[in-house]
């Protein structure tokens, strides 16, 4: 069992942030309040075609704010992509970002800011508390659920030629300001609604189990699950209600703050793994993880998970089981054979998974042969 004491010396790291309908059009005049001239507007191709980009670019043009438009930007962001965006934060002598989108343009627009001030490249920075100078100033404007980049001190980039994702943790990559909205989560199809809300109910569960979880944590993680698991199935039926997509928003902010300051698990350090070698999608690796770590996990924080399972649903099954209910009755039902991964890559999966940063606050500590067991039973 996790031995923890509430007169631990503990640190909460958050950005500046404003919720509620129509706070992406603040856009401009925060930009202009922190001193941005020229502004690199990161967003991705989708993000642009669904007008959330253009809708931010018009709220910079009317605080006489100039702005280029960086959309190269795939799902899973790769350090070549991020260090194009250096290149045209460079040439077009940019002095602050504002990104639109969801978790990839945000990290992407971290990773940007870091490799320009410091001027190395994004690959250099992996690990935790590894930037030695301040990025400029950056402005987040999600149009997901899910990744709570806009709040967190994370950003995740994939090596493309190591086939991995890099973590990095630095309290630089919190953003100055994040302008919460319901708004642009009505563009995100049904699939990535549910993705993302995995994602966020992933950071919740891995932050109240963590083993650098604090009260602090604690509060913000407990009320992430119960928000995300009530307002999830419900958004998805009805994908308009500016209501429930801004209970998910919430839930994704409750889930952020809670793990930017306490931390993963082995879903985490698992689905980055994955994601690097198969190129998945994030929510989705975490979605077919979770139930198969908590059930790997429950003796070493079983109080916490009997909270966790409390808040999800009445019954007499394990917390492992009704997050496997959960998730299925949102429609994602399939084992990581049918999403593609090989039987044969899992001792290299599990390898990575094993060095990866998350694994650390895991409440139990992994072999990698526990790593296997679990992907196998996902498998
Ligand atoms: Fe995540």
């Amino acid at each position: 069992m996790i031995q923890r004491s509430q007169l631990d010396l503990r640190k909460f790291v958050t950005p500046e942030f404003i919720c509620g309908h129509g706070a992406l059009r603040l856009a401009g005049r925060y930009a202009r309040n922190f001193g941005m001239r020229h502004v690199l507007l990161v967003t991705d191709p989708g993000v642009r075609a669904a007008g959330w980009a253009g809708a931010v670019g018009e709220s910079l043009t009317e605080a006489g704010v100039s702005f280029t438009v960086f959309d190269a930007i795939s799902p899973n962001p790769r350090s070549r992509q991020v260090m194009a965006g250096k290149e045209a934060y460079l040439a077009e002598e940019c002095n602050g970002i504002v990104t639109v989108g969801g978790g990839s343009p945000m990290d992407c627009a971290k990773g940007i800011g870091i490799a320009s001030s410091s001027m190395r490249d994004i690959l250099t920075f992996e690990g935790v508390d590894r930037v030695p100078v301040p990025a400029p100033p950056l402005i987040c404007i999600p149009t997901t659920a899910g990744s709570s980049a806009d709040v967190s001190q994370f950003a995740i980039i994939t090596d493309e030629e190591r086939k991995r994702k890099i973590a990095i943790v630095s309290k630089t990559l919190v953003p100055d300001i994040s302008l919460l909205d319901p708004g642009p989560l009505t563009t995100m199809p049904r699939e990535l609604t549910a993705d993302a809300g995995m994602d966020t109910l992933s950071h919740a569960v891995e932050a109240y189990v963590s083993n650098a979880s604090s009260p602090m944590t604690d509060v913000h993680a407990l009320e992430a699950i119960r928000l995300i698991t009530s307002a999830l199935p419900a958004v998805l039926e009805e994908p308009d209600d500016l209501d429930l997509r801004f209970s998910t928003l919430l839930a994704s902010l409750h889930a952020g703050l809670a793990f930017s300051n306490a931390s993963l698990g082995a879903v985490h350090a698992m689905a980055h793994s994955l994601g690097g070698a198969y190129d998945l999608v994030h929510g989705r690796c975490n979605a077919l993880l979770l139930e198969h770590v908590m059930a790997a996990n429950y003796e070493a924080a079983s109080d916490r998970y009997e909270r966790i399972g409390a808040i999800i649903g009445r019954g007499e099954s394990t917390p492992a089981e009704k997050v496997a209910v959960f998730r299925r009755a949102l429609g994602v039902t399939e084992t990581l054979a049918e999403v593609g991964v090989r039987e044969d890559a899992i001792p290299a999966l599990a390898e990575a998974a094993y060095n990866d940063p998350c694994m650390v606050t895991n409440p139990r500590s992994l072999t990698c042969d526990e790593i296997e067991r679990i992907y196998m039973h996902a498998f």
